[in-house]
């Protein structure tokens, strides 16, 4: 593994969260209201990801949006009506809550017209990352985590300074679902948990799965990653993929994957989300006891 002297060394200060898709895996909810609005106990799944990004050390958040995702906006912008009438009635603690959102960061907003793919969502934001690494999040995957997905997948930017993608290991014929990685075992800090990457299968049948290692929402890609998606051609369902412009990459660049310590919850799916819902609620101070206990009285 190289280490480039700390003078030229390349910093992770842009996430960028793609959320032009669809979501039409949670229809009728999503007919009005971003899946990326849908509340994990009170907060909206996308806000798990923008803390996590300001947690890893990002400054600056670029969202990708398209048409019927205003909420989103009205989400991290400042609430005047709302902010007033809790004033007025005293809540203080709710609006410390509501206030902290706004306050959070700038966030920056491109508009994708048209849902064309993952990989022509991320190429939405290339004027505003330019010539700098930067990370893609995928709101639906949550990440419960000591130490924040994002961070360390940092960590090992900081000392690889080349792309790396989440990955998670799946066993069994589940990992047909998930873009999955054909890699080697790397040496050195993060033995066991580094990959260095040699090609990447979509959705491969289980008997054809390289690996048992599965892609998971977060990368952190080198700006090459722009001239790659540019010259992309159009792959499943017509549409520009990641993972294709990702095996471009790898042709230039090395792509390692990274095996990261938390648990994975895919809210974007109605049972994963559920299963969310019951962990983040459990784990509430206000809330974990006495649902915990109508839980148990439920007797299933
Ligand atoms: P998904 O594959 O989850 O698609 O996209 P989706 O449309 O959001 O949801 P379903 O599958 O129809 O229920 C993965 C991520 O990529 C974004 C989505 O918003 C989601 O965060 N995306 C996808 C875009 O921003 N633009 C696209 O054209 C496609």
């Amino acid at each position: 593994m190289t280490t480039p002297s700390s003078q030229n060394k390349m910093r992770v200060r842009k996430a960028v969260f793609p959320a032009a898709g669809l979501g039409t895996r949670f229809l009728p909810a999503t007919k009005a209201l971003p899946k990326e609005m849908l509340p994990l106990v009170d907060k909206p799944i996308i806000q798990y990801g923008v803390e996590e990004a300001l947690a890893a050390g990002c400054d600056q958040i670029i969202i990708i949006t398209g048409r019927g995702k205003s909420a989103i906006e009205d989400h991290f912008d400042v609430s005047y009506e709302l902010e007033k009438m809790l004033e007025e009635r005293g809540k203080t603690d709710l609006l410390a809550k509501v206030r902290s959102i706004s306050d959070m960061i700038h966030v920056a907003y491109v508009r994708q017209k048209e849902a064309l793919g993952l990989g022509h969502a991320v190429l939405m934001a290339k004027e505003l990352v330019g010539d700098e690494p930067f990370a893609v999040m995928l709101a639906d995957d949550v990440i419960d985590a000591e130490k924040p997905c994002l961070k360390q997948m940092i960590e090992v930017f900081d000392e690889t300074q080349s792309s790396v993608i989440a990955t998670q290991v799946v066993e069994g014929p589940g990992i047909s679902s998930y873009g999955v990685i054909d890699a080697a075992p790397v040496e050195g800090n993060f033995a066991g948990k580094l990959w260095d990457i040699r090609n990447m299968v979509e959705k491969p049948k289980f008997a054809d799965a390289p690996s048992n290692k599965a892609i998971i929402g977060r990368y952190i890609l080198t700006p090459a990653i722009f001239e790659e998606l540019e010259r992309t051609p159009k792959g499943s369902g017509g549409e520009l993929q990641l993972t294709d412009g990702m095996n471009l990459l790898l042709q230039r660049e090395k792509i390692y994957g990274y095996v990261f310590d938390g648990k994975r919850h895919d809210a974007g799916d109605k049972l994963g989300f559920l299963k969310a819902t019951v962990e983040y609620a459990l784990k509430r101070e206000d809330l974990g006891g006495p649902f915990r206990e109508w839980l148990k009285g439920l007797g299933v």
